[in-house]
């Protein structure tokens, strides 16, 4: 039978198909395609579809095929079930019906059902295509693996095609993967270095299939045909905001199980909008089919990605997510999920391009409706005094419309008083008849549209890929790791945060809407629609800034957001009353990484600050040159200083670095900085101090058995610490507690066994250098944020 259907299929050779792809460097011969996972839902709805296209495209290319539908179950029950699926794909317009019915027919005949369970069936399997090329006289091309099987599966099947269904060398072996390819960075890792022991990076296809999306495809191309246009424009000064958009209308019923460990983060935004983002900003690379530039461009992106916090998200529920999670995992009526269903987040690029613009991505369930976009909103600086309607007053913008919406095709938009762009591909169309549709409020006669001529399925056009050996729109081992490094530290940050519930659908009105503050992103109005119940009888929202003492000192206490803020505006009100008195604000901060919370909030919010008139020195330093990561200078320029304007002679780090060597005592460092203390601060006496405490209590780099009084009268010195680096300077505590005001800031559940130790022990600083801190005509004030102080 088989050698009859070899004939028909060379017999058909002659009758059309495009065979373009088949002129690709791989050399034509049998190829067998095994889909594992074969009568589960995703093949039945996409895959058989797009390997009977792949069929009829390569039909004349010299190639001939086999397909194994690979499951569980036995053969003899599911090969029917196999058999209907098979029944059910379509040609596209553009093949006959006589033709069609002859390819469906010898398709049919090519297919067959093999139960791969055990390690045997693989083997069987592979002694069957042995058997059959032998027979048929053919060369093997490559043999196909689609795994569309639960990812902790994929190891193991992994490790069955290896040792028993790898093709005679010269032929090639693919495996294909979908998503998820882990649920964070380090379960995304033992997964990667598991199948890295059975197969190579050549031979793994990982599948986003937004990247098959037509739209998303023809993004690169987009951008390389319109270079020319878009180079000027294409950066921080002229685009306003990156929007990338899915919105969906449908829950999650039926796939709780799944859905409740991922959520919509995981789900959508780590892989389909982090793959757009990055096809969006990457650098163009000089050949679209060179997989290698193309995917070490998105990593240079990825990697320039700045860090995402629990500030750069919102997170929200619809409201009968909670019951639909009972009903499905069985649970009690006092389980609450934290999963988000929708998820805004700000991501921005930390290069010269694309600092400071704002890149949104957003995705939500029962949302009002089903679209998705990806929309480049450029800046207008024309205004229009008379005619707002006049074509330069309206929105600049580019939008690559992949699917539903208003518009209910896939498109490239373009508004008219940008440019005019060119096709971006001999099967695309201008659209000149328009609807009457407006897109984000607009008439779409305000645009330039393209569309392809014929849609085509994601995944037909993936599979056609993979069997070109095009790697460039699949997800590499580096890029998957790179982006959930980006996503991991905010999936952490979010663990514990409650989404905001949504009622679903037009109900959600502005619910939903966010706001854009510099780095940060919120909801937009306050009403947050949280039963007690959905937390667990302990609410939130009592509590706000609340004052108190803390070893008979003034405390303040916050959730760390508020006391960041607190604190904030306390040393802009020391600073302007200082410069209202003297005409100058002496300040002193702290390193490590506490009070970086507090400079990010100085940096993006207090731009009345008086940078003019104050002056920054440090409270310590580290032994180490300006450029490390460690050194506290670093930390404070690149975090504060080099985002306010501040005069550079009023910026005083400390000289740890004299005579090209580090903390010498005799190169006398420590002295020169007190004598410019002694110099410019009156009295010596700063305004504010900021100061922390580290776990074993130290405070500035005053350790614990530092034995201060040793250190005399000197108000800068160098010391030890117990961990690494060493060396370093410090303030002591007879500058410390000459200042005005004080401030020990403590924050993070961490801490919380050391300020209840501290709440506890007397003053001994020798033990506690903390309890040092005593300003002898100052105030001192602890900020301890709610974790720390409540554990
Ligand atoms: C899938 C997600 O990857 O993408 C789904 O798991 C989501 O939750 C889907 O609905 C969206 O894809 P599309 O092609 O319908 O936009």
């Amino acid at each position: 039978m088989f050698l009859t259907v070899f004939f028909l299929l060379v017999a058909l050779c002659t009758q059309g198909g495009n065979g373009k792809e088949g002129e690709e460097a791989q050399r034509p011969g049998h190829v067998s395609v095994v889909i594992v996972g074969g009568t589960g839902d995703l093949a039945k709805k996409y895959l058989w579809q797009g390997f009977f296209q792949l069929y009829i495209n390569q039909v004349n290319s010299g190639n001939t095929f086999s397909f194994y539908g690979g499951g569980q179950s036995p053969t003899e029950k599911a090969t029917p079930v196999l058999f209907e699926i098979l029944k059910a794909v379509s040609c596209s317009k553009d093949v006959s019906q006589e033709r069609c019915a002859l390819l469906k027919d010898q398709f049919l005949r090519l297919a067959q059902y093999r139960q791969l369970k055990s390690l045997e069936d693989y083997q069987d399997l592979a002694k069957h295509i042995e058997q059959q090329l032998q027979e048929e006289g053919m060369t093997e091309a490559g043999r196909l693996f689609y795994l569309s099987v639960p990812a902790f599966a994929y190891a193991d099947i992994a490790e069955k095609i290896n040792s028993s269904c790898r093709p005679k060398s010269g032929a090639w072996l693919r495996v294909v993967l979908e998503k998820p390819f882990g649920h964070d960075y380090g379960s995304a890792q033992v997964l990667a270095s598991q199948l890295r022991s059975s197969l190579t990076e050549e031979e793994m296809y990982r599948i986003d299939h937004y990247l098959g999306k037509q739209v998303v495809s023809k993004m690169l191309p987009f951008r390389i045909q319109n270079k020319k246009l878009l180079d000027p424009i294409w950066n921080k000064h002229h685009i306003e905001r990156v929007e990338i958009v899915l919105k969906e209308t449908l829950d999650v019923k039926g796939r709780i199980a799944f859905y409740d460990q991922y959520g919509v983060i995981r789900d959508v935004l780590q892989n389909h909008l982090t793959e757009v983002m990055t096809l969006l900003t990457m650098r163009l690379p000089k050949n679209v089919s060179r997989s290698e530039e193309v995917l070490g461009n998105k990593l240079q992106i990825l990697s320039s990605m700045l860090p995402l916090g629990k500030n750069q998200a919102v997170i929200g529920q619809y409201q009968t997510y909670k019951a639909e999670v009972q009903q499905e995992l069985n649970k009690t009526k006092d389980h609450v999920s934290h999963t988000p269903t929708f998820a805004a987040v700000l991501a921005q690029i930390d290069d010269a391009q694309y600092e400071g613009m704002p890149i949104l991505l957003i995705s939500g369930k029962m949302l009002d409706e089903r679209v998705g976009y990806a929309r480049v909103l450029f800046k207008n600086d024309i205004f229009c005094v008379q005619n707002h309607n006049n074509v330069h007053c309206k929105p600049k913008q580019i939008v690559f419309y992949f699917g539903h919406g208003s518009l209910q095709y896939p498109a490239i938009l373009v508004s008219k008083n940008l440019f005019k762009p060119a096709l971006v591909d001999s099967e695309w169309k201008e659209v000149t008849e328009h609807k009457d549709v407006n897109v984000f409020g607009l008439p779409i006669s305000d645009f330039y549209i393209q569309t392809p001529m014929e849609q085509k399925e994601a995944y037909a056009e993936l599979i056609s890929h993979i069997f070109l050996g095009q790697k460039n729109s699949f997800i590499s081992t580096e890029n998957l790791l790179a982006s959930w490094d980006l996503w991991t530290p905010l999936l952490s940050s979010l663990a514990s945060t409650f989404p905001r519930i949504y009622p679903g659908g037009a109900d959600n009105a502005d619910v939903l809407d966010i706001h854009l503050k510099g780095k940060d992103v919120s909801y937009n109005n306050e009403v947050v629609i949280i039963s007690t119940d959905h937390l667990g009888g302990t609410s939130t929202n009592g509590f706000q800034v609340m004052q108190g003492k803390f070893r008979s000192s003034e405390m303040v206490s916050a959730w760390a957001e508020q006391l960041v803020d607190k604190l904030a505006a306390d040393i802009q009100e020391a600073a302007e009353a200082a410069i209202y008195e003297g005409g100058v604000f002496h300040l002193a901060l702290s390193g490590g990484s506490t009070p970086l919370a507090l400079f990010h909030r100085l940096a993006d919010h207090h731009f009345t600050f008086p940078w003019r008139n104050t002056h920054v020195w440090m409270v310590d330093e580290r032994c180490v040159l300006p450029t490390e990561l460690e050194s506290n200078f670093r930390n404070l320029h690149d975090h504060l200083l080099q985002h306010v304007r501040i005069p550079y002679y009023n910026i005083h780090p400390m000289p740890v670095h004299l005579n090209q060597r580090l903390c010498v005592e005799e190169d006398g460092g420590a002295l020169m900085y007190e004598k410019q203390l002694i110099k410019l601060v009156n009295s010596s006496s700063f305004h504010f101090v900021l100061l922390g405490v580290g776990y074993d209590g130290h405070t500035a780099s005053l350790f614990p058995g530092g034995k201060t009084d040793e250190l005399g009268d000197s108000l800068v010195a160098l010391t030890e610490s117990p961990s690494k680096p060493h060396q370093r300077m410090s303030l002591t505590f007879n500058v410390i507690n000459r200042a005005r005001k004080v401030a020990l800031l403590v924050m993070g559940k961490g801490k919380h066994e050391l300020i209840t130790q501290l709440s506890r022990v007397k003053d001994n600083p020798d033990k506690w250098p903390v309890t040092g801190v005593k300003p002898t005509n100052g105030n001192l004030v602890w900020y301890i944020d709610y974790d720390a102080l409540l554990g």
